[in-house]
């Protein structure tokens, strides 16, 4: 190990994942994340569980990750965090954690903007050689449980959001709609495995109309519901008879609202370099559609890997060193954040 190494623990708790990884010089050497199946009998996130099963994953996942690494906590050089956005009770474990082990080790801290981090996890090294990365400027499209934003990333510590849902997030409209049609949390990979089966024009539903580069779901939602429940009348059994066909043609309506502003922004911009984070870019649907746009207008894609796409802490790790190279820490008394944007 070389002196001049800069290794860094980012810790991510921002949610219902506790997640901690290791990078040595931009290098991932460990990302370990605890999901937490608890949430699944109520059909979403409980804020009060979540930060109960932080509270117990934190130290063993932080150890693994050192382990899986093979670093001691005495060779790190700083510690990064998620300070937010995101549930204040979650926030509060991973920001208290950093906190704690920072001060006793006597290394720095670095913050982390979760959104930033998504965007970021474009640059996570799996190895030196690992370098097919985006060149700034280029565009991003976060979409996530909670969000659904179209971003011009100028640097790393740079980016502008040009349009945003004014309403649900993406994923947050597939998860309810899926829980009109009766199906576990979350909805979003049943929708996707349910919708590999299914027709995507079988039906359709309504898409917004709004200006810009902004995003709204939350007609397609109701438009969802009311389409479910007139069917119903003539048939109690419509979802399951065509549960693969609704999956696939909401997938499709959604996929296609997205593609719309994000091609638009591509076009307006100029800008060919196009990458998808967060984790509705988990979706098949999806990582089709920027395949064929890749193919169709001479997009170069970046769509991060599936253990990239939903929070995990590489993403707030490879953040965490490029502040760290700027000298960009913070101190003791930053409070975590539950609501932030980028800018
Ligand atoms: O980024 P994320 O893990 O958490 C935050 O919201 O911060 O995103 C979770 C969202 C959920 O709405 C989930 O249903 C959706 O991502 N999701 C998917 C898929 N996998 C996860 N949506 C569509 N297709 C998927 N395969």
């Amino acid at each position: 190990m070389d002196q001049k190494d800069i290794i860094i623990l980012g810790i991510e708790s921002s949610c219902d994942d506790t997640s901690a990884a290791v990078l040595r010089n931009g290098v991932l050497l460990s990302n370990v994340t605890a999901s937490q199946a608890v949430h699944e009998a109520y059909g979403g996130v409980v804020p009060e569980l979540a930060s109960r099963a932080h509270q117990q994953n934190i130290v063993p996942v932080v150890q693994q990750a050192l382990q899986q690494a093979g670093i001691t906590k005495e060779q790190l050089s700083a510690i990064a965090f998620t300070r937010g956005p995101g549930l204040m009770g979650s926030l509060l474990v991973g920001v208290s954690f950093a906190k704690g082990m920072a001060a006793a080790l006597g290394i720095p801290m670095i913050d982390v903007n979760h959104l930033q981090g998504h965007v970021l996890a474009h640059f996570i090294k799996e190895n030196e050689d690992d370098n097919d990365k985006p060149q700034y400027p280029f565009l991003c499209l976060l979409v996530s449980g909670g969000n659904s934003q179209i971003i011009l990333v100028k640097a790393y510590k740079d980016m502008e959001v040009l349009g945003q849902t004014i309403d649900d997030a993406a994923g947050e409209a597939i998860d309810k709609c899926s829980k009109v049609m009766g199906l576990g949390y979350p909805g979003g990979p049943i929708i996707d495995r349910l919708a590999r089966k299914g027709n995507p024009k079988a039906f359709t539903f309504s898409k917004p109309q709004i200006a810009g580069y902004d995003y709204s779901f939350s007609g397609l939602k109701t438009s969802f519901l009311y389409f479910l429940r007139d069917n119903i009348q003539q048939d109690a059994d419509f979802i399951e008879h065509h549960k693969e066909d609704l999956a696939a043609s909401l997938e499709q309506t959604i996929v296609d609202i997205l593609m719309k502003k994000l091609y638009k922004a591509a076009k307006d911009l100029r800008i060919r370099q196009v990458a998808v984070a967060g984790g509705v870019s988990a979706n098949s649907g999806l990582r089709n559609a920027f395949h064929e746009h890749a193919a169709k207008y001479g997009w170069k894609i970046f769509i991060p890997k599936f253990g990239y796409t939903t929070d995990n802490a590489a993403m707030i790790a490879i953040t965490g060193y490029y502040k760290f190279m700027d000298g960009d820490f913070c101190s003791m008394d930053k409070p975590a954040y539950s609501r932030v944007t980028l800018q």
